[in-house]
């Protein structure tokens, strides 16, 4: 995460809204805004050095590079070819995901595929964002959403499946409720109230499918971790799904919706604190612009 944080009261100093709307709206308190020498790549790279140390695995032994970004530094080169160099990683596939929100589900499924059909043996997975590069400081209804930051974790072939399934999914019907156009000084345009709705109607829906789908139910689950957008869309989801917030990570009262490093920031922040352990079954889901979606059950 960068350093600097921008606490909901200090953001009303400069628009007009306030720290008790914002948390009721939406449960976020700060969010962490890069500085102009942290970025997409940077704080990537960062992440990816992290798992990387976490996980014991060397940079010159993995075999594929996937970052997940709406937010990219440059059209191209990757972020992906990027951090490959910057952590000498050899050659080897290196490319971005974009798919909004549901970035780093996307990317999930992607590895998944290659993993299965032994085209690759250890995956970085990044998810990284400059959100605050791209949102209208001056729109009330956007710009108190979103914060910066990146998180990464690395898969590993093994005999025993750690992605149970993925399922990903898009309607472009939806395409004109949440964009970002690719022009110099574009910021985010939102129908907040759509993407709600939207959301709050889908979400239970197609966690429900893959469990389904894998003959599971929610009393298999040990967790839910959802994508940081909103604490209403969360507590929605859950309730429906008649699921306890105490098997929900939430971390988007410290960060905010930090886009596609939402999800590997959550995990991160439970794995780090001890709730999710080795062995626990988790839900992974996520939606975005598009409108895009996904989900992703994981044995830990
Ligand atoms: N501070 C104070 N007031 C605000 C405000 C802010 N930051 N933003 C909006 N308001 C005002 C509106 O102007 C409106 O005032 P009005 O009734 O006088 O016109 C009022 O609050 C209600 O606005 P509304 O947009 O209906 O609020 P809402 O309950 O739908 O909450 C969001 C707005 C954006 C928080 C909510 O719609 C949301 O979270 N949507 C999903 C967005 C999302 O997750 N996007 C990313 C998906 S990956």
């Amino acid at each position: 995460m960068p350093e600097t944080i921008l606490t909901n009261n200090a953001l009303a100093e400069r628009i007009e809204t306030s720290d008790e709307w914002i948390v009721e709206r939406t449960g976020i308190r700060q969010r962490h805004i890069a500085s102009v020498l942290e970025t997409t790549n940077s704080m990537g790279a960062m992440a990816a050095r992290n798992a990387l140390q976490m996980a014991g695995v060397r940079a010159e032994d993995v075999d594929m590079v996937i970052v997940a970004t709406c937010t990219p530094d440059k059209t191209f080169p990757s972020s992906a070819c990027h951090i490959q160099q910057e952590l000498g990683i050899p050659p080897c596939p290196a490319f971005d995901v974009q798919a909004a929100c549901s970035g780093f589900i996307y990317g999930l499924s992607i590895i998944d595929q290659f993993i299965r059909t032994k085209m690759a043996k250890r995956v970085l997975l990044i998810g990284s964002e400059v959100m605050s590069r791209v949102v209208n400081w001056q729109d009330r209804r956007t710009c108190v959403l979103f914060g910066d930051g990146a998180g990464a974790i690395l898969l590993e072939a093994s005999s025993t499946p750690g992605i149970l399934n993925t399922h990903i999914s898009a309607d472009g019907r939806h395409k004109d409720i949440l964009y970002l156009d690719n022009q110099a000084n574009a910021t985010i345009e939102m129908q907040g109230n759509s993407v709600f709705k939207l959301a709050v109607n889908m979400l239970d829906t197609i966690a429900n499918q893959i469990l389904v789908a894998n003959n599971l139910t929610i009393h298999d689950l040990d967790w839910l971790v959802p994508h940081q957008a909103n604490i209403r869309i969360i507590q929605a989801m859950a309730e429906k799904l008649g699921l306890p917030m105490e098997r929900v990570v939430v971390t988007l009262r410290e960060h905010g919706n930090t886009s596609s490093a939402s999800i590997p920031l959550a995990l991160d922040f439970a794995i780090r604190q001890g709730k999710i352990k080795p062995g626990q079954r988790l839900l992974l889901e996520a939606f975005g612009g598009g409108l895009t979606w996904g989900t992703a059950l994981i044995q830990y």
